[in-house]
């Protein structure tokens, strides 16, 4: 395994981001520039990062884990684009800049969503199509295209924001607020540990633990996400503050309040980081990233 930080990791995505976008006739020139304006606007790269980290954890190559972790970048930008358009949160700010549909509009926005979608299933299945002679290593990315796939769609974040949609301006279940944000959210970052996983060889105990570590990470993100809606600086957040009220959604701080909103960030936390316990030293990236994540935007 790498001796890989956070940042290392990052890096590697960032030099290859582009790597794996189609090329593009000319004459759609407007969606390729709209696609890459999202793209490459910044963000933490929360998810490629779990990706290779969790590939390289289980043995695999981060090399051959780049297309994939390439493709949910790819897939999460669409999700924001998507997310900030006038018919969902309405946002006019995104990743420091103004959001895509501000600049395109709204056709052109939902469009570059629709490519950035599409651009993640070819690059993952051209790279599918590289292993027709090699079963195990098919198998593999297989295995990994279906956890991303799974996690976009209809049992994770669509599912995720249809119930966020649903759910403005009414009150909310604690049942349904979780399943909003296990599905908006949490379902992206354990399709990345999985993917990851599944790239390199874990045993059934490990890739349980990995998704025990996700699930709570990526509840504890969105909660977090909701409470600096909140009380966060829309500078180091790049994003508008006081949306979630504004647009009357049902989120922690809304539900619980924001002292036992943080109280249940902070067990997440500690949940998320006990069930890599075992792994001492060899867990450190995904252990300090939870604690990190935990206090972002403070
Ligand atoms: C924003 O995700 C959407 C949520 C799931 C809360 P990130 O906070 O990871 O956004 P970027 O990628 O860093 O911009
Ligand atoms: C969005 O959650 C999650 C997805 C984009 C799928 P939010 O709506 O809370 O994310 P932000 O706050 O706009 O980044
Ligand atoms: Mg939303
Ligand atoms: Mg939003
Ligand atoms: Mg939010």
């Amino acid at each position: 395994m790498n001796d890989y930080t956070f940042e290392d990791y990052k890096k590697i995505v960032e030099e290859h981001l582009s790597d794996f976008l189609p090329d593009i006739d000319h004459k759609s020139i407007t969606l390729y520039d709209s696609m890459k304006y999202s793209l490459m606007a910044g963000g933490k790269r929360i998810r490629p990062v779990l990706l290779l980290a969790a590939c390289d954890f289980c043995g695999g190559k981060i090399e051959e884990a780049l297309p994939y972790a390439c493709a949910i970048e790819y897939i999460h930008t669409y999700t924001l684009i998507h997310d900030d358009l006038p018919c969902m949160d309405n946002d006019d700010l995104r990743r420091g800049i103004p959001t895509n549909h501000k600049v395109y509009g709204d056709a052109v926005a939902t469009l570059a969503g629709d490519g950035l979608q599409s651009a993640a299933y070819e690059a993952m299945q051209r790279d599918v199509l590289l292993y027709l002679d090699d079963l195990k290593a098919l198998k593999k990315r297989i295995r990994a295209s279906y956890e991303i796939t799974k996690g976009c769609g209809c049992r994770g974040v669509v599912a995720g924001q249809i119930a966020d949609m649903e759910a403005e301006h009414k009150t909310c279940s604690p049942e349904m607020l979780d399943f909003i944000h296990l599905n908006k959210t949490a379902a992206m970052i354990v399709a990345a540990i999985r993917a990851g996983a599944s790239l390199g060889d874990p045993d059934s105990k490990m890739l349980e633990d990995l998704n025990i570590y996700a699930e709570n990470l990526g509840l504890a993100f969105q909660i977090c996400d909701d409470i600096l809606d909140v009380v966060g600086d829309e500078k180091k957040l790049g994003k508008k503050t006081g949306m979630d009220s504004e647009n009357q959604k049902a989120t922690y701080p809304a539900l619980y309040g924001l002292e036992a909103s943080r109280q249940r960030l902070s067990e997440l936390t500690d949940c998320a980081v006990e069930a890599l316990s075992c792994y001492y030293d060899n867990a450190e990236l995904f252990t300090s990233l939870a604690r990190e994540l935990e206090h972002r935007g403070e």
